[in-house]
């Protein structure tokens, strides 16, 4: 492929299949993957390990604000991992920011302006050279702006909340309820959109993709779909 790489922002709620989506689609356009919600459950699973959030839900901003500077996050192969996953401080962590106790204090985490600054920079770093397609809630709106290729996820809450607890289960999660995921979810979706510094909304200039009825290779063919025709739209308007 002759083209000039191109930064592809996939936001969307959680849970409805856009990490997957957009792993998918950098494998198969050989682009690099960035999950930006890894970086926000590693920034809560060192608040949590360090105690800087109390029993009662309390985060400890200022002790987490000036912490966070010496922190270390990185995206490395890990075996069994077929994209490079989250490290903190230089360790695999992948599997613990999947936990239920990460997931229930990340929104608040994620909602703090310094904490969403300090990943927002490392993002931007990351993209700089292009060819990457990075998912999150704010790619395409504060993160890159100006990225070529935006999409919106949706699906519909209460088939997200049955896919998050397929996976929840297959990892062993056995004693939690659909009830349970789908609180979980709307109260993320809650803070997520409501939040004063860069909420969760659909940048304007983004294709919705509605994942609620589709399989996953449906949803793998829509985006590859969407990558190719935004490519061929970029080409017509080099020609002019
Ligand atoms: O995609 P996820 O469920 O792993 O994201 C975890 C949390 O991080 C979720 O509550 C939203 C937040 N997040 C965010 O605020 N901005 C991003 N770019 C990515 C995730």
């Amino acid at each position: 492929m002759t083209d000039k790489k191109i930064i592809v922002a996939v936001d969307g709620y959680s849970s409805c299949g856009k990490s997957s989506m957009a792993r998918a689609l950098a494998k198969n356009i050989g682009y690099i993957y960035v999950d930006t919600g890894a970086m926000y459950r590693g920034v809560t699973l060192f608040a949590l390990r360090e105690g800087l959030i109390t029993p009662a839900g309390e985060i400890l901003e200022a002790e987490l604000e000036s912490r966070l500077s010496s922190l270390s996050l990185t995206f490395a192969t890990q075996e069994g991992y077929d994209v490079p996953v989250l490290h903190l401080d230089g360790v695999c962590v992948e599997q613990d920011i999947r936990s239920m106790q990460v997931a229930s204090h990340v929104s608040p985490i994620a909602a703090l302006p310094f904490v969403r600054e300090f990943l927002t920079r490392q993002q931007q770093a990351l993209g700089r050279a292009k060819g990457i397609v990075m998912d999150g809630r704010d790619i395409g709106t504060a993160v890159f702006p100006e990225a070529e290729m935006k999409v919106f996820v949706t699906a519909d809450p209460r088939v997200r909340a049955e896919r998050r607890l397929a996976e929840l289960r297959a990892k062993g999660n056995g004693e939690i309820s659909l009830e349970d995921v789908l609180q979980n979810l709307q109260e993320r979706d809650y803070i997520d959109t409501h939040r004063p510094v860069a909420p969760l909304r659909q940048a304007e200039d983004a294709v919705v993709l509605d994942n609620s009825h589709v399989s996953i290779a449906e949803q793998d063919l829509m985006l590859r779909f969407a990558f190719e025709a935004v490519l061929a739209h970029l080409r017509g308007s080099q020609r002019g």
